[in-house]
């Protein structure tokens, strides 16, 4: 059952376009789009329109910007912020950024990466999905309706107490929001069980658009093909996935003298061909840092495993004895309660802190952050290499920096490339987020993890060094001018989607050819000259297979 609000996924065609192709721009002012908004479209609400003038409009744009890094008086702010609280809002807001070329960015969790859902270079206006969050799950169907603002804390909780045996695969963080997550990909400790979170999106209703009338080339780009690109993802229907009653964790630490490089090194070979059943993510870091030097190396290993001690226990014996696993390490607990074990709450914080979604909760919102990221195929990156990136930790000047690998195989190693835009699956051994956390100004500490990176060069994905959508990274490349678009998108877009970003670029022209949903990442319709040849050469690929 769906609550009360209609609920719509994409909300970008099908409504009137004003503009044709040759009409001259008319001159466009906010006040133009304010109008429109109020009382020429959409009947959108003043008192849910924010401007700076507005006392609380800091508050509503700070309340998810999640990387202090985007939080200065340097970082361009929205001329407006508008947080529609139905969906024809949302129409009304399209239609007259439509109408009145005024740039919108959507936000619903805020953790871009590089801070795109509330920053932009030119006049803008950021549409906040914060108030769309409801859940509602079917228990007897396995499936749940979740809006995009909800957050993945919530997501869980919802589901959990509707019934403790089923779970959702999507990320660790609680604050992460649903709308940009799905829109990536999305994944967490259940990624080799169950694949990505978009692997699990499995249909979305609405008046304007729904996943029948939007077609599956449409369907096939939403679900990992990067947000902000094909228009306003609204809510999602979601698989839900049966977990047992009770789950395993640990966390432990080994340093070098616990020979902590020897089972690092194992652990690249090991960690993608453990049953399906078990996650054991490693995070090469550092500690007792002094001033601008950290002086021990740490490597954490943190485990889920669908499964009860002793069955674990046996497991890491036959298969990874070198870790060391005893009884002690181990916690027995609800697959809720894992959620709030990895997430980095204090020891003693319930389920009900997944619902925090202020700044209170764990991470520390206060620093600025950077993270690139990496896929290791094949043959694993060899000790000397691993030993030398991290030493690169020890000269460690931001808070924290670390290398956060992510074993795969398991589901994702039988999801084709092409089932859905995220393509990174067969082959790869795990994925490397590269991370520098600081607090202080300067840029140096962004450099200091372009080394890092650079240090992994030679031993990761190549031709294309492969990354994440979902961890946005603009040293990568990004969008030009609209004519250039295409081949300077190819450059970045290869790195996210691999073949599939030809696919993808097809769907855009398809949907959006005024490109009216973008940023300095979102995949580029074609020029207008070559359309028409490229769509219709394109038709014969079509590889949806849901
Ligand atoms: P935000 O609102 O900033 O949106 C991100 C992008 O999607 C923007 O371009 C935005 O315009 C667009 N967008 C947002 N809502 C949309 C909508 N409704 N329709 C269309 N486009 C929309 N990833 C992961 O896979 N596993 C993990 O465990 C984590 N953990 C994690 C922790 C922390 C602290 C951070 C900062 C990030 C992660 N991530 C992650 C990465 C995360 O999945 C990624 O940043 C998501 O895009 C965040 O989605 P939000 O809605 O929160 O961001």
């Amino acid at each position: 059952m769906l609550p009360t609000l209609p609920l719509l996924l994409f909300l970008l065609l099908l409504l009137p376009v004003p503009l044709s192709p040759a009409s001259p721009p008319a001159v466009q002012t906010c006040q133009d789009f304010i109008h429109c908004l109020i009382s020429g479209g959409g009947g959108f609400p003043s008192n849910l329109i924010y401007a700076p003038s507005n006392p609380n409009y800091s508050t509503i744009l700070e309340s998810t910007i999640r990387d202090a890094r985007f939080n200065s008086t340097s970082t361009p702010k929205p001329s407006l912020i508008l947080t529609p609280i139905s969906t024809s809002q949302i129409q009304a807001a399209v239609l007259c950024s439509r109408r009145h070329d005024f740039h919108i960015r959507i936000r619903s969790g805020g953790h871009d990466y590089e801070g795109l859902s509330y920053s932009y270079s030119s006049q803008f206006a950021v549409l906040d999905l914060a108030s769309f969050r409801n859940v509602t799950v079917n228990r007897a169907e396995k499936t749940a309706w979740v809006q995009s603002g909800a957050v993945l804390g919530e997501l869980y909780y919802r589901i959990a107490k509707r019934s403790p045996h089923l779970a959702f695969p999507a990320g660790v963080t609680n604050t992460v929001g649903v709308g940009g997550h799905f829109s990536g990909g999305g994944f967490g400790f259940l990624v080799r069980k169950f694949g990505l979170a978009a692997d699990n999106v499995i249909d979305c209703r609405g008046r304007i658009l729904d996943r029948a009338s939007m077609g599956q080339d449409f369907f096939w780009a939403i679900r990992g093909g990067g947000g902000n690109t094909f228009g306003i993802a609204v809510a999602w229907k979601i698989r839900l996935v049966t977990v047992p009653s009770t789950v395993t964790v640990f966390s432990v630490v080994r340093t070098i003298e616990q020979n902590g490089l020897d089972i690092a090194n194992k652990w690249q070979s090991v960690s993608s061909k453990l049953p399906k059943e078990l996650s054991l993510d490693l995070l090469l870091t550092t500690t007792n840092r002094t001033k601008n030097r950290a002086t021990i190396k740490i490597a954490i290993f943190s485990a889920l495993f669908l499964g009860k001690t002793d069955k674990l226990l046996n497991l890491m014996q036959s298969k990874f004895p070198e870790l060391g696993l005893t009884g002690e390490d181990c916690k027995e607990m609800t697959w809720l309660e894992s959620v709030v074990f990895h997430g980095g709450f204090p020891s003693n914080a319930t389920v009900e802190a997944l619902l925090d979604r202020s700044k209170n909760s764990p991470l520390v919102w206060t620093l600025k952050y950077k993270c690139k990221s990496d896929f290791v195929r094949g043959d694993p990156i060899p000790e000397s290499a691993l030993l030398k990136m991290w030493e690169k930790l020890m000269e460690i000047e931001p808070e924290f920096g670390g290398i956060l690998m992510f074993p795969w195989g398991g589901e994702m190693e039988e999801i084709s490339e092409f089932r859905i835009p995220f393509p990174h699956r067969g082959g790869n051994l795990y994925m490397i987020q590269h991370m520098a956390y600081w607090s202080d100004e300067g840029e140096r500490h962004v450099g200091w993890l372009r080394e890092l990176y650079d240090l992994a060069g030679d031993y990761v994905s190549r031709e294309p060094r492969s990354a994440y959508v979902n961890y946005r990274d603009l040293d990568i490349g990004m969008n030009g001018e609209e004519e250039e678009g295409y081949e300077r998108a190819r450059v970045w877009g290869e790195k996210y989607f691999g073949k599939n970003f030809e696919r993808l670029v097809r769907v855009k022209t398809a949907v959006d050819p005024e490109n009216l949903f973008r940023n300095e990442q979102s995949v580029p319709p074609l020029p207008r000259g070559i359309r028409s040849q490229r769509i219709a050469a394109g038709s014969q690929f079509d590889r949806c297979t849901l």
